[in-house]
């Protein structure tokens, strides 16, 4: 059987119009630019209209990378949305975006890994194209985390935003591939800490959707551990190296956290790319937004290699390593 490479083929990327800043969230509750910026580095943050849904963010996101593509909806088998903030509770969301794009066949699934559901997703488009079940695949992260936070908490409120970002992966062989394609993924999971970042509400619990909760200091502890743990697992199962990268994208949830852990990596400042400043955490579509804002302004390009991490509730987390 010949070998196969799931290699990137496009980016796209949507954010809601409305964009609220530091300032104004501190007409709301007791906090302050200041305060955010220091402890965060969130400057602002996209808030969806009423009305616009976590399938309408995906669905522009996907639309956008299809033409980064030079694809069109009929070439897609594979639709995975990575989202914590569906449409309803069934059917997928993914469902409601396959239908959308006008895509006919294949198949389409939510995958549920809160903040690190790109790269779970990203994994999971890439084994499924390597074992010749799908030949094109969309995977898409999309939040609507605005729905789900309490807007009178402020150690939450401030941290998180909507927006949504999508990639299209093709299955090539690898001859054919130039050493390009998705090198390794590593997921985690540790269940123990699924009370420290939750969201306290759900259809068979509660019947209602619930507020996002969280124990900051505790995940801000054993985050920076975690992420470089794994991201030493990807270097090891691929002898590539910090200094061997041209681009590290993280999850975009926290800039003490992504400085913290590229200080400790040893990956030098220039090759890390942040958008929380603007975005804030969008959880899922944090690191396809990141990947389309660094391919648009022409950073990542071909054959560079990219160094995804990301790190959320359950706590999950995972890496992945890109010859772009
Ligand atoms: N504005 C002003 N003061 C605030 C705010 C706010 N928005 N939020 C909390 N405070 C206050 C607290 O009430 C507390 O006051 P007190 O000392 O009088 O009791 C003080 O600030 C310190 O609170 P801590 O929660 O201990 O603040 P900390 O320095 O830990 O910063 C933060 C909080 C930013 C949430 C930090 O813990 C953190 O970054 N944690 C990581 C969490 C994260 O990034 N989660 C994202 C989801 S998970 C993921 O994506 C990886």
């Amino acid at each position: 059987m010949s070998v196969i490479r799931s290699v990137v083929r496009g980016t796209g990327s949507y954010l809601p119009q409305k964009v609220v800043t530091n300032a104004e969230l501190a007409q709301q509750v007791d906090t302050s630019d200041e305060w955010i910026v220091q402890r965060t580095g969130i400057r602002e943050r996209h808030i969806a209209a009423d009305g616009e849904l976590t399938s309408d963010l995906g669905r522009a996101a996907a639309a956008r990378a299809l033409e980064d593509a030079g694809l069109e909806a009929g070439d897609i088998d594979l639709v995975i949305l990575a989202t914590s903030t569906p449409d309803q509770t069934f059917p997928a969301t993914a469902a409601t975006i396959q239908a959308e794009l006008g895509i006919e066949r294949g198949a389409a699934f939510d995958l549920q890994a809160v903040c690190s559901g790109f790269v779970f997703g990203l994994a999971t488009v890439d084994a499924h194209l390597r074992a010749g079940a799908f030949k094109r695949a969309l995977v898409i992260g999309a939040e609507t985390f605005s729905r789900i936070l309490d807007w009178e908490d402020r150690g939450t409120c401030v941290l998180f935003g909507d927006g949504a970002g999508a990639v299209v992966l093709e299955a090539v062989p690898e001859a054919k591939s130039e050493g390009r394609g998705v090198l390794t993924t590593h997921l985690r999971t540790d269940g123990r800490h699924r009370t420290k970042l939750f969201v306290d509400g759900g259809p068979s619990s509660t019947g209602t959707v619930g507020h996002l909760r969280m124990e900051g200091r505790e995940v801000f502890r054993h985050a920076v551990g975690m992420i470089t743990d794994v991201i030493e697992d990807a270097f090891a199962a691929t002898g590539e190296s910090a200094a061997t990268i041209d681009w590290f994208v993280p999850h975009q949830a926290n800039r003490r956290i992504i400085d913290a852990s590229a200080q400790k990596l040893h990956i030098a400042p220039e090759k890390v790319v942040t958008t929380v400043d603007r975005h804030g955490n969008t959880s899922a579509a944090s690191i396809p937004l990141a990947l389309d804002v660094a391919r648009k302004d022409g950073r990542i390009g071909k054959g560079d290699l990219v160094l995804l991490e990301a790190m959320g509730g359950g706590f999950t987390w995972g890496s992945a390593l890109v010859r772009w």
